[in-house]
């Protein structure tokens, strides 16, 4: 088992117990969740698996100090103390990025020049030059976390959130982020081997997550390259098997999963999205509204992010989610249907007792996660059930 090298996988609110089970399946040991990160011990075969394997991560950094600072000197002088000449060398390019959040730096930006000055001056002193700056690839990216009084160095072995998968190549008005997607599905506890639905699919995105999870192929393999490729000492034969494993399906799929949408703009965008991740052969793709939609077996999963609040108007919302719900009660009796609610006026407008609910949120947008157990009798009768699963935090 992978033991030496630290790992924080950063993740969005409410999937973190979710990214846990993931890293432990991959083998990675000490495994803690925290808030949006999960830590983790592994080694570095375990951090291209990682980037490669990881649904529900947006990165994977490598931790390399943590202090306190309540001044420019104290974040100088905590980011000089690392030996840089170990990860860069004279002509080697890097960049700092991150977040900072504290009253001693209102301007957010100068943290960021302030350990991009300690690297520099500390490389010119031990190496006699100084690497260049590179926002756009950089041989090594920097990850600054500063929330008021401590700071957390880290290296991005990512770059761009791994949410980007790669092959959303078109998207509508309000598509969900892949991580989020890929999350929904884990929490559904869907495993490839009974139907799935998505019955307004926009872009497609819930539909490709969970047939890349049904084929069992990496989301990170779309990725052309990851920074840690540039690392030195970077093991090129097994990270490429890896990623040739990562790229091939491993299972075939038997069941259905389709993607829905009542407009025929939105299917074309699916169906362009599935060609662009191999997948317009395992996922169906049908232009219908969703009270007009036969469900494709007796039992399945069905799972949804339908039109929130903001993009309908208030008094169309009440009726639009009523009319869901008596879709769902009167024809998909039989199936566990999960829906993203971006407010509790259509959680409420739906009409139907919730038998689970995690809290997710949708970039800015505090959401509620639902599951609806579809069979006689769950019409809501007075008060709800909420049965919420590890890491739900209503
Ligand atoms: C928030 S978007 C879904 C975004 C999608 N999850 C994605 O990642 O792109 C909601 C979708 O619901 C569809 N929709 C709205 N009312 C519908 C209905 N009655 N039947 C089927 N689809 C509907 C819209 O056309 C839109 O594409």
């Amino acid at each position: 088992m992978p033991g030496g090298l630290p790992l924080v996988v950063t993740t969005l609110t409410g999937l973190e117990h979710v990214l846990a089970a993931e890293l432990t399946s991959l083998g990675a040991a000490a495994v803690e969740p925290s808030r949006r990160a999960v830590r983790c011990l592994g080694d570095e075969l375990l951090l291209y698996q990682a980037n490669l394997w990881l649904r529900t991560a947006i990165k994977v950094l490598v931790p390399l100090t943590s202090f306190p600072v309540r001044s420019r000197e104290d974040l100088y002088a905590g980011a000089s103390a690392i030996p840089w000449e170990d990860h860069l060398g004279p002509n080697s390019t890097f960049a700092v990025r991150g977040f900072v959040q504290a009253e001693c730096f209102p301007n957010t930006h100068f943290p960021l020049l302030v350990v991009k000055d300690a690297v520099v001056d500390r490389l010119r002193k031990t190496r006699g030059g100084r690497p260049s700056i590179d926002l756009q690839r950089p041989d090594l990216e920097l990850h600054l976390h500063l929330a008021e009084d401590r700071c957390d160095l880290a290296i991005n072995s990512s770059g761009e959130s791994l949410a980007r998968r790669g092959y959303r190549i078109t998207q509508g008005g309000a598509p969900l982020g892949e991580t989020l997607a890929a999350g929904m599905v884990a929490l559904t506890g869907w495993d490839g081997s009974t139907p799935l639905v998505d019955p307004m699919c926009g872009s497609g995105t819930i539909a490709i997550e969970a047939a890349l999870l049904a084929t069992g192929i990496g989301p990170g393999s779309f990725r052309k390259e990851f920074p840690f490729q540039r690392w030195p000492g970077h093991r090129r034969k097994e990270f490429s098997e890896l990623r040739e494993e990562a790229r091939t399906a491993r299972k075939k799929v038997s069941t259905t999963i389709l993607a829905a949408d009542l407009s025929p703009t939105a299917t074309r965008k699916t169906r362009q999205n599935l060609q662009a991740a191999g997948l317009e052969k395992v996922v169906e793709v049908r232009t219908c509204p969703f009270a007009e939609l036969p469900p494709p077996s007796t039992e399945g999963t069905l799972v949804c992010n339908p039109p929130y609040g903001e993009r309908l108007q208030l008094e169309q919302l009440g009726l639009f989610y009523q009319e869901l719900g008596n879709t769902l009660k009167q024809r998909w009796n039989g199936y566990t249907a999960w829906i993203l609610f971006g407010g509790r006026e259509a959680l409420r407008s739906i009409g139907l007792r919730t038998s689970a609910r995690v809290a997710l949120r949708n970039g800015e947008l505090p959401c509620t996660f639902a599951r609806f157990d579809l069979y006689e009798g769950s019409r809501r009768r007075g008060g709800e059930a909420a049965a919420s699963p590890p890491g739900s935090q209503l």
